[in-house]
């Protein structure tokens, strides 16, 4: 079981600072939302930021999980392997030669995972499941911090855990949007192995280590 947080909902003021306190609280990996104003409606951030805190991630032995949520990934993950991505993440919307894609990925020494949004259906992740490092399943729609936990995706984690079982992969099940101390218990026992939770660790009045207890509380690590 793996928290990442996700640094969308962080202080960009104090970045390392506060990523370093959820770091420390527990959390393992560091989850990069990167949206491009294209394939969902906002503007985050780029490779550069990727870069930034790869030291961190050096130091803490964490590792920078990236999530693109842009048109034309392929023009860009290796800009992103080189800031020092080691899981790349992308949508099989924004794919037309997917498979190409995740090989583009797998070529650069980085972990290649495939996501779908919520209306999108698994069967579209059947060709190339054997293929992936990561399944990430959105409990929300892209493009923003701090929506609700669409309640349909806890079927739809079960559905691709036993997906994933049935080819007897290991890839990693990972969840992402709207996930809290409320919801997290339910992606667990659907069969998630990685959380993402931006608003739940970096918001709210509890301090951030108070908020990845809660959260560690509920799935038991
Ligand atoms: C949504 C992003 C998520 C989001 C998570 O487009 O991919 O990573 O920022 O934020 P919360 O946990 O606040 O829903
Ligand atoms: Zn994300």
């Amino acid at each position: 079981m793996i928290l990442a947080p996700s640094i969308l909902s962080a202080d960009f003021k104090r970045l390392e600072a506060h990523v370093r306190e959820a770091l420390q609280a527990g959390a393992q990996w560091i989850h990069v939302d990167v949206m491009d104003g294209h394939f969902v409606p906002n503007i985050t951030i780029g490779p550069m930021i990727v870069q930034a805190l790869k030291p961190l991630r050096d130091e803490m032995n964490s590792v920078l999980d990236v999530h693109l949520m842009i048109e034309n990934p392929d023009r860009y993950v290796t800009d992103f392997a080189r800031a020092g991505a080691d899981v790349i993440t992308v949508h099989v919307e924004a794919c037309p030669h997917l498979h190409r894609t995740i090989q583009l990925i797998k070529s650069l020494n980085v972990k290649a995972g495939v996501t779908l949004n919520p209306a999108t259906s698994l069967t579209t992740l059947e060709e190339i499941l054997p293929e992936v490092d990561l399944v990430l399943i959105m409990s929300v729609n892209p493009g923003f911090g701090g929506q609700s936990y669409i309640a349909t995706s806890t079927a739809k984690i079960k559905r691709a855990r036993e997906m994933l079982n049935a080819i007897g992969s290991k890839a990693w099940l990972e969840v992402d949007g709207g996930i809290n101390a409320a919801t997290i218990g339910d992606a667990a026992n659907a069969g998630a192995t990685v959380f993402v939770a931006g608003n739940a660790v970096f918001g709210g009045s509890g301090s951030v280590a108070e908020n990845i207890n809660a959260l560690k509380k509920v799935i038991g690590i």
